[in-house]
């Protein structure tokens, strides 16, 4: 009789464990959420939108598909500015026959935005030879590429610089944000910049996937290095400032998700304190 209730157990945790691992590799991997967070900060001058990307590591297990996705849920937000915080490749040398960077620039340029479309480099768009046609693939879809750089967007009251990659690139810490108003960064890597850069009033990252494989209790462990102590979501720095952190779309390495879907983040920037809810 325990022979036969210890057989029982020991199937329903092998179908357990396997319909777990199918649904990581095909089901979440499949999904695409948008994710809302209301940002309210004290030098905000006007409320407005972010439509925040990252991480699509197309290639092997990303394709022109899924970045059509992504442009579509972003379009169906009408945001007023998007922001691309890095890894648009997983390993360009590695599956260069497998992406066609005329389609790709062509779904990145459908994607409107009235204040502009801008991103970072990563660490995989650094590596793995995506640097030699990373920077002009972006240009080609509309996005400026802010690498060390700023720039002032008075209409919406906000300066916004963009940091080199902290692991591969070169990043300048010293990036000069100031000016009226709201000051804004992007990053690719959270923990760096959220530690370095004190002026900036919003920081938006990517990086993490969240640890990608978002099991309880062991999810800190699987974040990479650069992460800091963020996987993803709000982050309130102090009274004044907050970190964004998005999980981002694709996958590297382990081509599977758990707890934790590709994601599109809309952000809606409001002045002044969040009210308590
Ligand atoms: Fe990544």
């Amino acid at each position: 009789m325990f022979r036969h209730w210890k057989g029982l157990l020991a199937a329903g945790l092998a179908a357990l464990v396997g319909g777990t691992a199918c649904w990581a590799r095909f089901g979440e991997t499949s999904r695409l959420v948008l994710r809302r967070e209301e940002v309210a900060l004290p030098a905000a001058a006007r409320p407005f939108t972010i439509a925040l990307f990252s991480d699509t590591h197309l290639g092997r297990y990303g394709d022109a598909r899924s970045l059509r996705r992504v442009a579509a849920l972003i379009g169906d937000q009408q945001p007023d500015l998007v922001v691309f915080a890095g890894d648009f490749f997983d390993a360009y040398r590695r599956d260069q026959e497998l992406l066609d960077l005329d389609e790709l620039a062509a779904i990145l340029a459908e994607i409107e935005a009235p204040f502009g479309k801008y991103a970072v480099w990563g660490n995989h768009d650094r590596g793995g030879g995506a640097h030699r046609v990373y920077g002009e693939l972006m240009e080609r879809g509309g996005f400026t590429l802010l690498q060390n750089q700023a720039v002032a967007l008075p209409d919406l009251g906000l300066v916004l610089g963009g940091l080199d990659d902290a692991l591969l690139g070169r990043p300048d810490f010293s990036l000069s944000l100031e000016g009226e108003g709201l000051r804004v960064l992007v990053a690719h890597e959270p923990g760096p910049a959220a530690e370095q850069v004190p002026g900036a009033h919003l920081i938006l990252s990517g990086h993490t996937h969240g640890g990608q494989l978002g099991l309880p209790l062991v999810r800190d462990l699987l974040l990479p290095p650069g992460s800091g102590s963020y996987a993803k979501g709000s982050y309130p720095l102090g009274e004044e400032r907050s970190l964004q952190v998005t999980s981002g779309v694709g996958v590297t390495k382990v081509p599977a998700r758990l707890f934790d879907p590709p994601e599109v983040v809309l952000l809606q920037i409001v002045p002044g304190q969040k009210s308590p809810s």
